[in-house]
């Protein structure tokens, strides 16, 4: 079927907290642009995404990464930035268009690899762009540029960070907007609201806590929460022998709302640790997107449905956020001119010093002040740790699960290796990265067994067509669990073990690219072989990826060996070694 993706031009008045839209707008390719909202069941994603973009225009961005210092929320520290921004700077596009960054690695004293991840892209065509050091590419070393290429092949709401180790917990992160079709009426764009758990310490210093070998640093904790890069913090907090900077009540963001008009949210959460449950007082929300997929409009509003193995959540006014989830909502203006206070607050789960993060939702510049109340439901919201309700997300394009040609277990650990340091496994294995030799670039020289490195997690799924994973969580920890190139099905949820048969909505399951699964838990998903690559599939908190929770797909190797693959991808790896030579590199962790 062919569709011409058309351009949505945003109206109304612009004021964002820090990303500002308007400059990029201006050059939108608007062709036909459809007056009404798409109705539901037409074409989504992937499935259209081919037809491109008629302007054919390239999105292009120059970023330099460096170290440098940051007080976000007045307490200094030590960071990686791009351009010096935080969160880095907004990538913005129309689907199909062409976006290409290129990344400038400055990181000095000490050097440093990095690589860059575009989270939900499904990397169509491009498998080697995805990013990951070591299942991709090589890293870009110090001293050395890459620049990344792909199609902007979904719509919606999304992030990009560094995938090397845990870089993006020191800086590396930001917003990526890809404008589409619209599923539902609205009249302001409020951008990207990206909701942040924030640690003071660096990211080396947590991963050695969490790596090491006592049990009650494996989670480290936060030490504030930040909506787009801004929250207050109170310095007397601090340990007494703390000299770092800090001043306390440094400001939060501010959002100007319109009274009556319907406002657009793009929840994004880039943190390391914490699931987030977000809220703005005295206003309703109603959800149309979940990570790429736009879904059936529903209202964050209903009764409280609160039970202890967190598999019931849809509670008044909250949304829940995982780490590397997204959530679009549409919330309405409210007749007033008073102002109200943005929550996102860290769920029970996360660990945390400070879980409340606000900010200021105002409609008159003469009232900057709040003394709003919290939805009821908040306080109780924060003991689940699950995703919203899966059975009320209802995907706009339906799709029906085939029935799988292949079903794999995965069951989550945590173990202690023969020194005692605590590492994350799945199914009694733990991934450490090789970066001298990714995954993608062997397989693409026919390279696809990997008998001497059992710690590099491949599932080579051959020609399947359609792979079905049953995750199994015995543990007590929440994952949030993300996988590359996809948008898989879920077909079921809950505690204890699957039954092998229950589906939830079974002929157009929700799709999305990240899910939570809770302590104590089971959750079934299922994807199509569409889309030949190495893909990751890993747990998104920064200290569980580190400590080893992650695997690799290996997805059609037969076509993977009639790739292409651009010269860059061996030259960087060539750069890499020669790097090495005079680098000595410390890979505590993963790697990714
Ligand atoms: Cu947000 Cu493996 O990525």
């Amino acid at each position: 079927m062919k569709f011409s993706p058309f351009y949505a031009l945003l109206t109304g008045s612009v004021v964002l907290a820090q990303f500002d839209y308007q400059e990029l707008r201006t050059d939108y390719c608007v062709t036909s642009e459809p007056t009404t909202p798409l109705p539901y069941g037409a074409p989504w994603g992937l499935k259209t995404a081919n037809d491109t973009n008629p302007c054919n225009v390239i999105r292009q961005y120059e970023w330099t990464v460096a170290r440098g210092f940051k007080a976000p929320d007045g307490y200094q520290k030590e960071g990686l930035f791009i351009n010096g921004q935080l969160p880095g700077p907004l990538i913005e596009a129309n689907w199909g268009d062409t976006i290409q960054v290129t990344i400038h690695n400055n990181i000095s004293d000490p050097e440093d690899g990095t690589a860059f991840h575009w989270h939900g892209i499904t990397q169509t065509g491009s498998p080697w762009m995805d990013g990951i050091p070591g299942v991709q590419q090589c890293p870009i070393p110090s001293g050395k540029s890459f620049t990344y290429t792909f199609t902007a092949d979904l719509y919606g709401t999304s992030w990009y960070h560094s995938h090397y180790s845990a870089q993006y917990a020191d800086g590396l992160f930001g917003p990526l907007i890809i404008h589409g079709p619209k599923t539902i009426e609205y009249d302001i764009d409020k951008g990207p609201i990206i909701l942040s758990d924030y640690f003071h310490a660096t990211s080396l210093t947590l991963e050695e806590l969490a790596l090491g070998t006592d049990e009650s640093t494996v989670v480290p904790f936060s030490n504030n929460n930040l909506i787009n890069g801004r929250n207050s913090f109170n310095c007397s907090r601090t340990a007494a022998n703390d000299t770092t900077p800090c001043e306390s009540n440094v400001g939060v963001s501010k959002f100007r709302f319109t009274p009556g008009k319907r406002h657009r949210l793009r929840l994004i959460n880039a943190g390391g640790d914490g699931q987030q449950k977000f809220s703005i007082d005295g206003h309703n929300m109603t959800i149309i997107a979940i990570d790429f997929v736009p879904i059936k409009p529903y209202d964050a509003q209903g009764t409280l449905s609160f039970s202890p193995l967190s598999f019931v959540s849809h509670i008044s006014g909250i949304v829940t956020v995982g780490i590397g989830q997204r959530v679009d909502v549409i919330v309405k203006g409210l007749n007033t001119t008073g102002a109200f206070t943005m929550r996102s607050v860290l769920a029970f789960c996360s660990d945390d010093y400070q879980p409340l993060a606000t900010a200021i939702v105002y409609y008159s510049h003469k009232t900057l002040v709040s003394n709003s109340t919290a939805w009821p439901a908040l306080n109780d919201s924060l003991a689940n740790c699950g995703n919203d309700d899966i059975s009320l997300s209802v995907p706009w394009y339906p799709i029906t699960p085939t029935e799988p040609t292949v079903t794999q277990e995965m069951e989550i650990g945590l173990t202690q290796n023969e020194t005692g340091h605590y590492l994350w496994t799945i199914n009694n294995s733990s991934f450490r990265a090789n970066y001298n030799y990714p995954v993608l670039l062997l397989s693409n020289k026919g390279n696809n067994s990997y008998p001497d490195s059992p710690e590099w997690n491949v599932y080579n799924f051959g020609n399947n067509a359609s792979i079905r994973i049953v995750l199994v969580n015995p543990g007590f920890a929440v994952h949030p669990m993300h996988m590359h190139g996809h948008n898989f099905f879920i077909l079921a949820a809950g505690p204890g073990e699957w039954d092998g048969s229950t589906i939830v909505n079974p002929l157009n399951p929700i799709r999305r690219d990240t899910l939570l699964i809770p302590a104590y838990s089971y959750t079934v998903i299922q994807f199509e072989a569409d889309n030949p690559g190495a893909w990751p599939f890993h747990c998104h908190i920064a200290a569980h990826v580190a400590g080893g929770l992650y695997v690799t797909i290996l997805e059609r190797p037969d076509e993977i060996a009639k790739i292409k693959i651009p010269d860059i991808m061996a030259q960087t790896c060539e750069d890499y070694v020669e790097w090495q030579q005079r680098m000595v590199v410390d890979e505590i962790d993963s790697g990714v």
